[in-house]
C-alpha cells in the first residue's frame, strides 16, 4: 500500500490569477496551462524558482530533503514578537541560548519549497475556517501557523477565544473574516482525557466508535489538519462500548495497532459521510517523533534530547519513537478514503523531524507551573523531548501545509 511519490504542482508566486480563485473560468485556464507545462517538463527535473513568472511551479516529493542552515530568512517570525505564542514552546523566553534551531529551512531534494506568505494565506482564509484538530503537537502546529500570520496583523484585528469549554481556540483575523482555530481530542474520537486541562488521567478510557461529540465542532470547516498518534502509543487501550456513566458499558482492552485501527475508522467514515468533498481539503499530520533516548543516535545512554545542539546527519534515521506500524494504518485507513472518493493529504513530517533532535525544548519551557529547580537540575528525568520549540520545526511543517493548500 506504498503511497507513490507526491507530484505537486504549485502555483507560482506571480500567477496572476491567485486573488481570482472564485473564477472558475480562470482556475480551469489555470489547471490547462498548468498540465500542460507539467507534461512538457515530464521526466526532467527542474526547481522553483523565485524569478519565474507566470510558469514557475514544481512537481516533487517535499518530504525528502535536507536541513539548510539560513540565518538570512529563518526564523520566519520572532518569539517575543508573537502574541499568542505558547509558554511551552518558547524556549529562549524559557533560558535556551542556543538559537540556530531557529535557522533552519527544509530543502527538498528535487524543488525548493514555495515561500510562506501570510498575506497570501489570509487572503486564501477569507471568509474561511482553518481547523487542526488532534494531540499538544497539532496545538503547537497551530501556535507556529498562528505566530506566522499574525504580525501581519495590526493588534486591534486580531483577536483569540476559546469555546467548547475549553477545547476549542479561535484565533480570529477580523479584516479577512478568516479563523485559524485548534480543537482538543488528542485521540480524534472520545475518551477520559477529553478536557483540555485536566487530562492525565492515570487508567485512560477510549470511545472508539464515537466521534460526533468533537466532529461537530469542525465538520464544516473549510481546511482540516487532524493528528493523533502518541497518546496510543501503549501496550493496549481499554475501550468502552456504551456511554462514559453508564452502567451497561461494556468495558475491553483491546491491543495496539488494533485499536488505533478502530478509532482511525470511525474518524474516516465520519469523514466520509460529513465532509462536504467540494468545499473541504482534509489533511493528516503523521507521527512527530520524539528524542528521548540518546543511545538511539549513538549519544550517552540515559541522556535525551537536553543540550543537543546538532542534528541527525544520518539520511533517513529513524528512532524508536516512530512505530511504523502505526504508519502504515494511517496510510491504509486514508487510501480506503480515496477509494470512496474522499481525499485525505498526508503531511508526511516524520522524516524531516527525525533528524531535528536539537530542536525540542528540553527543560526551556513551562508547562502550567515553571518547572522547579530540582526539575530543572534534573533533565533526565524533566527534559520535554516531544514538543517543539518555536520558532523552529513546526514552521516548517506549515509551509508544507501552505504548499498543499496552494497546489490544487
Ligand atoms: C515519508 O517520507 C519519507 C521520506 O521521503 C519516506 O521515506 C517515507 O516512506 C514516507 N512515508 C510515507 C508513509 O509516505
Ligand atoms: C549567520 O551566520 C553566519 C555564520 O554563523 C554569521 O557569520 C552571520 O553573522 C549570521 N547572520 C545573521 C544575520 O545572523
Ligand atoms: C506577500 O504577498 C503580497 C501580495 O502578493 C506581496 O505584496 C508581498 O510582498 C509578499 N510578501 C513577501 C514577504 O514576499
Ligand atoms: C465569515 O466566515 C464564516 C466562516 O468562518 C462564514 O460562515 C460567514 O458567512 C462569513 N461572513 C461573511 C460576512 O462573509
Ligand atoms: C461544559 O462542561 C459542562 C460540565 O462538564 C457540561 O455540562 C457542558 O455540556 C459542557 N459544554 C459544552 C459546550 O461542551
Ligand atoms: C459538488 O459539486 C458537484 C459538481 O459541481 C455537484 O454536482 C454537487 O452537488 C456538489 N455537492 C455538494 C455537496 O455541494
Ligand atoms: C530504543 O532503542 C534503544 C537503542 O537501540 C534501545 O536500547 C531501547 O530499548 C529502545 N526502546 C524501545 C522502547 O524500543
Amino acid at each position: 500500500m506504498a503511497m507513490k511519490v507526491h507530484q505537486i504542482v504549485v502555483l507560482g508566486k506571480n500567477l496572476g490569477i491567485r486573488f481570482t480563485f472564485h473564477s472558475l473560468v480562470a482556475i480551469l485556464t489555470a489547471i490547462l496551462v498548468v498540465t500542460a507545462i507539467y507534461f512538457t517538463q515530464e521526466g526532467r527535473e527542474w526547481s522553483y524558482e523565485k524569478t519565474m513568472s507566470d510558469e514557475s511551479l514544481s512537481k516533487c516529493n517535499m518530504f525528502s530533503g535536507k536541513w539548510v542552515f539560513d540565518n538570512e530568512s529563518y526564523p520566519l517570525y520572532k518569539e517575543q514578537e508573537c502574541k499568542f505564542m505558547s509558554d511551552q514552546l518558547a524556549c529562549e523566553k524559557f533560558g535556551r541560548k542556543d538559537l540556530s534551531y531557529q535557522n533552519w529551512r527544509w530543502k527538498p531534494h528535487q524543488c525548493d519549497l514555495p515561500r510562506f506568505n501570510a498575506t497570501t494565506l489570509l487572503e486564501k482564509l477569507r471568509n474561511k475556517r482553518l481547523v487542526f484538530v488532534g494531540d499538544s503537537l497539532n496545538r503547537g502546529q497551530w501556535v507556529s501557523m498562528v505566530c506566522l500570520v499574525e504580525s501581519s496583523i495590526p493588534s486591534t484585528l486580531k483577536s483569540m477565544h476559546t469555546i467548547a469549554n475549553g477545547s476549542l481556540t479561535i484565533f480570529k483575523a477580523k479584516e479577512y473574516n478568516a479563523t485559524i482555530e485548534f480543537y482538543w481530542a488528542p485521540l480524534l474520537v472520545e475518551s477520559n482525557s477529553d478536557d483540555p486541562v485536566n487530562h492525565r488521567v492515570s487508567d485512560r478510557i477510549v470511545r472508539v466508535q464515537a466521534i460526533e461529540k468533537h466532529a461537530k465542532y469542525w465538520t464544516d470547516a473549510d481546511i482540516l489538519v487532524f493528528n493523533t498518534y502518541l497518546w496510543w502509543r501503549r501496550q493496549a487501550m481499554n475501550v468502552l462500548w456504551g456511554s462514559f456513566g453508564d452502567p451497561n458499558g461494556v468495558y475491553k482492552k483491546v491491543r495496539m495497532v488494533r485499536v488505533y485501527e478502530m478509532a482511525l475508522r470511525t474518524w474516516s467514515d465520519w469523514l466520509e459521510v460529513h465532509i462536504n468533498r467540494n468545499k473541504t481539503q482534509l489533511f493528516f499530520v503523521s507521527m512527530s517523533p520524539t528524542h528521548q533516548s540518546a543511545n538511539e543516535w549513538g549519544g550517552t545512554k540515559g541522556e535525551n534530547c537536553y543540550k543537543e545542539r546538532d542534528q541527525i546527519i544520518e539520511e533517513g534515521y529513524s528512532g524508536n519513537g516512530s512505530v511504523p506500524k502505526m504508519m502504515q494504518v494511517v496510510e491504509n485507513v486514508i487510501h480506503d478514503l480515496k477509494t470512496r472518493g474522499l481525499k485525505v493529504e498526508m503531511l508526511n513530517i516524520t522524516q524531516l523531524s527525525e533528524y531535528r533532535k536539537e530542536g525540542h525544548p528540553s527543560i526551556h519551557r513551562k508547562q502550567w507551573e515553571p518547572l522547579t529547580e530540582e526539575e530543572v537540575s534534573n533533565p533526565k528525568s524533566y527534559a520535554d523531548c516531544i514538543h517543539w520549540c518555536l520558532p523552529g520545526v513546526p514552521d516548517t511543517w506549515n509551509e508544507l501545509l501552505y504548499a498543499y493548500v496552494f497546489s490544487r
